[in-house]
């Protein structure tokens, strides 16, 4: 079969992490007969650089006309980088914004899996660690504070600025529906989080979250409020199947859960919305710190590709091949810096990428 990818390199370590899952994705038409066409497509500081702007229309249309999209990692240094003294819809990361609420990718997948080969880079003691563990963050991605109204005034010399977070309940049940589909195919239990001890918000969630339950009779369902979350994740991981939250708080406990995993640099992430088209990225940032010095881990974006094999082309097999691969070479003790422990062998981006396709 023939599959056609947008790939979005995007800035920072974005170019060097792509061009490995490239490989891999390769080394996997190769092995089952595919063939992936990537178009390359711009987006975020470099799309500003060029066009003015983070995401083009013609960019976005290559993005909607592909089978899939994969994404490396748009931005710069928030504090430095010239592009954060362009107007907040012109910088990198409204790019980004722009293409999940353009593609209408309403829901993120966040899988947080601790292989047991990198228990020494998790920052766990053994014993929480126990056997590992294995659960996935769905969030809401196109609706939520990243998308209210936003503004800055300055009123008798006071400046002020405001952000508003406003669900409806139609974006509450099909993210609901999700999870709880998602759940079905796991261990069945879904974790809702919220601050529905605050937020208006976050009552209506919690309703209709347990509206939509009615429909999964086999699924149970829990409510925690997101302190209590981000408390929990390293306390006690292992008690989590899915956890289900809103846009904002999924961000942050995502990012929560990829260090408990080992490091940033291994969670994976799919974005999906109706249809088949989705958009597979690392859960992890540009890294400007390391970029451009082959340092970076690329095996969350591997994983990503791995994630777009089953959910966007259904190729089951092939996917399980490269999280297989991925396992082996952990295994043999290959470590990028961000997850090296003692006695093992530091490899760099490149070295990470080549290993993975040689045992696929
Ligand atoms: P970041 O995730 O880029 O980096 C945080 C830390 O983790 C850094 O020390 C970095 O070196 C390390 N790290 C991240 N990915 C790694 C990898 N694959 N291998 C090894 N180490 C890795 O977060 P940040 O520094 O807060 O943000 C940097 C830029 O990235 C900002 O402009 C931000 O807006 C953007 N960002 C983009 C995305 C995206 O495109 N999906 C996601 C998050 C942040
Ligand atoms: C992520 C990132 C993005 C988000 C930023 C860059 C807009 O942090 O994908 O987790 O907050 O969604
Ligand atoms: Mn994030």
């Amino acid at each position: 079969m023939n599959y056609n990818i947008a790939v979005i390199p995007g800035d920072g370590i974005g170019p060097e992490i792509t061009i490995e899952a490239r490989k891999v994705l390769d080394k996997i038409g190769e092995k089952y007969g595919h063939h992936f066409n990537y178009t390359e497509v711009l987006m975020g500081g470099i799309s500003i650089d060029t066009y003015g702007v983070p995401l083009t229309e013609e960019a976005l249309a290559a993005a909607k006309k592909s089978d899939s999209v994969l994404l490396g990692a748009v931005g710069g240094n928030v504090g430095q980088s010239d592009w954060y003294s362009l107007p907040p819809d012109l910088r990198p990361e409204a790019g980004l914004l722009a293409i999940r609420k353009g593609l209408g990718l309403f829901a993120n997948i966040r899988p947080a899996v601790l292989f047991h080969q990198l228990k020494a880079a998790c920052p766990l003691k053994d014993e929480i660690i126990g056997e590992g563990f294995d659960f996935v963050v769905i969030r809401e991605l196109t609706g939520g504070l990243y998308f209210g109204e936003r503004g800055t005034t300055t009123e008798n010399g006071i400046r002020n600025s405001f952000d508003t977070l406003r669900y409806d309940e139609n974006e509450i049940r099909r993210i609901a529906k999700r999870a709880f589909e998602v759940a079905m195919k796991r261990n069945k239990r879904v974790c809702s989080v919220d601050k529905a001890n605050v937020l208006d918000s976050s009552r209506l969630w919690r309703q209709v979250v347990e509206e939509t339950a009615e429909g999964y009779p086999y699924v149970e369902l829990t409510h925690m409020l997101v302190d209590n979350c981000a408390m929990q994740l390293v306390r006690d991981p292992k008690q989590f199947d899915v956890i289900l939250t809103e846009n904002m708080f999924g961000d942050i406990l995502s990012d929560e859960a990829s260090m408990v995993t080992g490091s940033i640099g291994m969670l994976a992430s799919a974005s999906l919305g109706e249809t088949k088209l989705g958009l597979y990225e690392p859960s992890h940032g540009s890294a400007p710190d390391i970029a451009g010095q082959n340092k970076a881990n690329p095996i969350a974006t591997i994983l990503s590709a791995a994630m777009m094999l089953r959910y966007s082309f259904d190729l089951e097999e092939a996917a399980d091949k490269i999280e297989g691969a991925v396992k082996t070479v952990l295994e043999k003790g290959y470590r990028t810096i961000d997850i090296m422990s003692e006695g093992k062998i530091l490899v760099g981006t490149k070295k990470m990428g080549d290993s993975i396709v040689a045992e696929i």
